[in-house]
């Protein structure tokens, strides 16, 4: 894998891109508009799918320091990360052992120790209860069982993935579908942390849908980006996570060159997504940056929330990050008036019950893969999701 596999993966996109081709599905693929309308069908997707799957939650970017942390919510969920004094990565429940109160307030900061605000009881970065207030007056309790409850954690490829299930194990490796290793490549893992912010959106598959989409890339942001990028798509899929690639025809310059010469941009290019709610896309601000946007369910069907996150892969100078944040401004503006509020409107459409279906294109097989991957694990009730991963699930012809 690796270098190899990237030559591999490029070598099918110039052939798409000579040939003037795109992948295409078997079929046209019809999704049922409840699918993105009914509130017990989105109870079933946080369940099944944001409570049981690996999220990522955070960045070794942001986290780098032994006894960094960061404390979010996550689908109802108050969650605490934190590098432990050996350099581990450690995630909680964000929630005190005595009465509940929840013992890290939201935010990132470096902490050896975390003082519940409620009572001062306090835990270490390893989760441990290390102090309870009046010790001898509370009675006698054996702190060892009274730690922070914690949650499945890796770190792998600069990102940091969680499980929302308490006290659980998960094998990370097998549900990555050896797609880890091809994501070490992007480098994320050295990056350097630029900033972040959230955007609003619809319902959180109609706002994934447009991460896999390329189609309508020339005309909903023809304002935006300019009615000359391409529509055309090539998909990659490692179990349910796909690369979006661009059979661009600048790609067939690569045909006279020897393969070791091909740019790593090139055979990176592309978007990087991660089921079930991450986009990793590279942009240029003198030089590479990332943008990796989180996609969370909101609070009810209709809303999500989008964090936007940016790392560059060089320590950017002042100057460059004046830049990155112009361009943050502009894919704020990008995302929010024109792919979001598209999205809103089609969730308002939706509920009307007018269409009974809408339609995902030959073309658009990355949004078969995911539709196919989303009603599979809302089929699955056992807790034993590894089989799933063991095997392609492919588009399902309606
Ligand atoms: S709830 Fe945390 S110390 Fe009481
Ligand atoms: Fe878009």
């Amino acid at each position: 894998m690796s270098r190899k596999q990237l030559i591999d993966l490029t070598k099918r996109h110039l052939a798409h891109a000579t040939a003037g081709t795109v992948d295409q599905a078997p079929e046209i693929f019809r999704v049922p508009a409840s699918h993105y309308t009914d509130p017990e069908r989105w109870q079933h997707e946080v369940d099944r799918i944001f409570k049981r799957l690996p999220l990522v939650l955070a960045f070794s970017a942001e986290l780098r320091e032994n006894h960094a942390y960061r404390a979010l919510e996550v689908c109802g969920m108050p969650v605490l990360l934190v590098r432990d004094g050996h350099g581990e990565m450690r995630a909680f429940v964000n929630m005190c052992s005595h009465r509940g109160a929840q013992v890290v307030a939201e935010g990132t900061g470096q902490a050896r120790r975390f003082m519940c605000p409620y009572h001062a009881w306090t835990y270490d970065s390893q989760g441990q209860l290390v102090a309870v207030l009046d010790a001898d007056e509370f009675g006698e309790l054996d702190r060892a069982c009274l730690g922070l409850t914690p949650l499945p954690v890796n770190e792998r490829a600069g990102m940091i993935f969680v499980v929302l299930s308490p006290g659980a194990s998960f094998d990370f490796e097998t549900s990555l579908c050896g797609y880890g290793e091809i994501l070490e490549h992007l480098g994320l893992k050295d990056a350097h942390w630029v900033g972040r912010q959230s955007v609003e959106g619809p319902n959180w598959k109609i706002a994934y849908d447009g991460y896999l989409d390329f189609y309508h890339l020339p005309i909903l942001h023809r304002k935006s980006f300019g009615p000359d990028i391409g529509n055309k798509a090539v998909y990659d899929a490692w179990g349910p996570h796909q690369r979006v690639g661009m059979p661009l025809p600048g790609l067939t310059g690569l045909a006279n060159k020897p393969e070791e010469e091909w740019p790593t941009s090139v055979l990176l290019a592309g978007i990087w997504t991660l089921f079930p709610h991450i986009s990793i896309a590279t942009f240029d601000a003198d030089g590479p940056f990332y943008m990796i946007s989180q996609l969370f369910p909101g609070s009810a069907v209709d809303r999500s929330v989008t964090l936007q996150t940016f790392l560059s892969p060089q320590p950017p100078s002042a100057e460059r990050k004046v830049k990155i944040q112009q361009q943050m401004e502009f894919l704020r503006h990008v995302v929010r008036d024109e792919d979001y509020a598209t999205g809103l409107g089609i969730g308002r459409a939706l509920a009307t019950g007018a269409k009974s279906h809408v339609h995902f294109g030959r073309n658009e097989g990355g949004g078969q893969t995911f539709h196919s991957w989303v009603d599979a694990l809302i089929d699955t009730e056992t807790e034993d999701l590894l089989p799933l991963f063991s095997r392609t699930v492919g588009p399902k012809v309606r």
